[in-house]
């Protein structure tokens, strides 16, 4: 067992998430509070009111879990774990799956917790890169070269983050059929699956492959990420592992937070179109953005989620100018050192609209005035 490498994503959000004013750094749309939770779901303040704190089940509880199954699953809820947001699914897959020496094959870039806990515990990587080049397409045909009879799990995140990009239905096909082939785990993080700008959200790989096992959240499309709940959906065997670890650790949900859950589950929908709306609204006012500050930033248009990953022409430290952007403007941008690709910055647009645009002209203002030089803007 190696060290674990630090969470370069975390230790920036740490430095900067609570001393900035303006967030275009963040993953997630525009949080809900509870009164507006009481306002777009069944939920009432004497529901709250009637919760006891017991304990709850190791799996979850099963309403809860019938509900997820049948919105995100193939219904069956023996296949549904709820967790502490899908960073505890990611952490339990990983340490219940994988042993020193375990080959996966692994989008590069990528959310930094789908691959740290891998390398260590000891596995070797095998990165599947998304490049700017090729406007961060994911390449099916240099998966399948990557995926042998020696890997153990395939690990992705569609619609990607940071990149935005994403599977055609008939590539998703491809790649699940690669990895079964061989028989590996199919990690599938679909934390931005609810958001799509060109079709449908793709269909869990659940359905057609039982050594899948994806992850979902109310951190993102949900607006919800400080309520802490996310779920895992796999077969019943290994959700079993998942548990026996889970006994060491945080053993079971809040039944509050399970309660708040349900009762969102139960009309996601209203919460889902709210702030898919104000995603494509604010897609459009940053692609005219990119348009109008073609000297200064390239990119590649996400086809989901709510992040995009800016080239920034002439600046290859990203990282100094995000420091002096939070420093000296306020903003909150993350640079692309958090993912390990130098030249480029995270900008999430899934906020209020009149954060992005005040964001967008602080922006605008800090890249006119950047001195490579002096490091200053
Ligand atoms: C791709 C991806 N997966 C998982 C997570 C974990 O989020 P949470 O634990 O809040 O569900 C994140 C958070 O940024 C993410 O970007």
């Amino acid at each position: 067992m190696n060290e674990i490498a630090p969470a370069l994503l975390e230790g920036w959000m740490r430095d900067y998430y609570f001393n900035t004013e303006i967030d275009i750094g963040s993953s997630g749309v525009e949080n809900f509070s509870l009164a507006e939770l009481y306002q777009l779901t069944d939920l009432t303040p004497e529901e709250l009111n009637r919760v006891v704190f017991h304990d709850s089940s190791s799996l979850g509880n099963f309403g809860l879990r019938k509900e997820i199954a049948l919105r995100w699953g193939n219904g069956d809820p023996e296949q549904v774990m709820v967790t502490h947001g899908s960073s505890e699914a990611i952490f339990l897959i990983m340490n219940g799956l994988l042993q020193a020496d375990d080959e996966i094959v692994v989008l590069d870039p990528c959310y930094q917790q789908l691959f740290s806990i891998a390398e260590s515990i000891g596995c070797k990587l095998q990165p599947w890169r998304l490049r700017f080049e090729h406007n961060f397409a994911p390449n099916v045909e240099e998966a399948k070269r990557l995926i042998t009879s020696r890997t153990r799990m395939v690990v992705v995140n569609f619609p990607h983050n940071p990149t935005g990009a994403s599977l055609t239905p008939e590539e998703q096909a491809e790649l699940i059929g690669a990895v079964a082939e061989v028989g590996a785990y199919l990690v599938w993080d679909a934390a931005f699956a609810d958001i799509t700008y060109n079709g449908s959200p793709l269909p869990n790989p659940n359905l057609q492959y039982d050594r899948s096992i994806s992850m979902g959240t109310f951190s993102k499309a949900y607006g919800l990420p400080g309520l802490r709940f996310g779920w895992c959906i796999a077969s019943p065997d290994v959700l079993a592992r998942f548990v026996h670890l889970r006994d060491y650790i945080t053993l079971h949900l809040s039944p509050l937070v399970e309660l708040i859950a349900q009762r969102v589950i139960e009309k996601a929908d209203r919460l889902l179109n709210i702030r898919l709306q104000q995603a494509c609204t604010n897609l459009e006012i940053l692609s005219e953005w990119v348009e109008q500050h073609q000297n200064f930033v390239d990119w590649a248009r996400p086809q989901g989620g709510v992040c995009a990953f800016l080239h920034l022409r002439g600046i290859s430290d990203t990282e100094t100018f995000c420091h002096s952007l939070a420093n000296n403007y306020k903003v909150l941008l993350v640079p692309g050192s958090c993912f390990n690709y130098q030249g480029h910055v995270r900008l999430g647009f899934g906020g209020a609209t009149s954060d992005l645009n005040e964001g967008l002209i602080r922006l605008s203002k800090a890249l006119a005035t950047y001195s490579v030089n002096d490091h200053s803007c």
